[in-house]
């Protein structure tokens, strides 16, 4: 395999997912193992986008205190480990089964600040045969980095992480 990511200009951000969801196909195919497309799903990612200081998983497991996410393979500085389902955005996003957006993360009442430089946030819940498994979060230096067409783009590359998973 050859790995030919750049951090793409994503002047077209429509064109910039397309491209990087025919890279991750490529990266991912063949392999089933859930560790290593979600390491190199979160290095494709972290290279390729641009003003994006964290990109990784958080996967739910069953903990003491009932399910949690566990954080995952990711790429940026290092993060909280455990987070419960319904706290912080990511654990609201995987509750509500849904994409948030926060454009500034410091007006997301119960927020996790992994990273004091974190302005702006982005969580793709993952869903195998309709279960959240875990999900896909993206932090940036800057506010209102995430529209909708990420949301979209980052749900695309999400679908084709667990396609090519073998997940519990
Ligand atoms: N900010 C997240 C915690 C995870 S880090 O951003 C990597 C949250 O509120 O769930």
């Amino acid at each position: 395999m050859t790995y030919t990511s750049e951090r793409y200009d994503f002047t077209d951000k429509q064109a910039g997912y397309e491209r990087l969801a025919s890279e991750l196909r490529s990266l991912l195919a063949g392999e089933s193992d859930p560790i290593a497309n979600a390491a190199n799903t979160a290095a494709l990612l972290f290279a390729a986008l641009p003003e994006v200081s964290w990109a990784g998983f958080y996967f739910l497991r069953e903990g003491a205190g009932g399910r949690e996410l566990i954080v995952g393979p990711f790429q940026g500085k290092p993060a909280c480990v455990r987070i419960a389902l319904g706290h912080g955005v990511c654990g609201t996003a995987a509750a509500r089964r849904t994409t948030l957006i926060v454009p500034d993360v410091e007006a997301f009442p119960g927020h996790i600040a992994c990273d004091v430089a974190s302005r702006s946030e982005i969580v793709v819940p993952l869903l195998a045969a309709e279960q959240v498994v875990g999900v896909l979060d993206l932090d940036s230096p800057r506010l209102s980095r995430f529209d909708e067409v990420d949301a979209r783009g980052l749900e695309r590359l999400a679908a084709l992480f667990i396609e090519a998973s073998r997940l519990a």
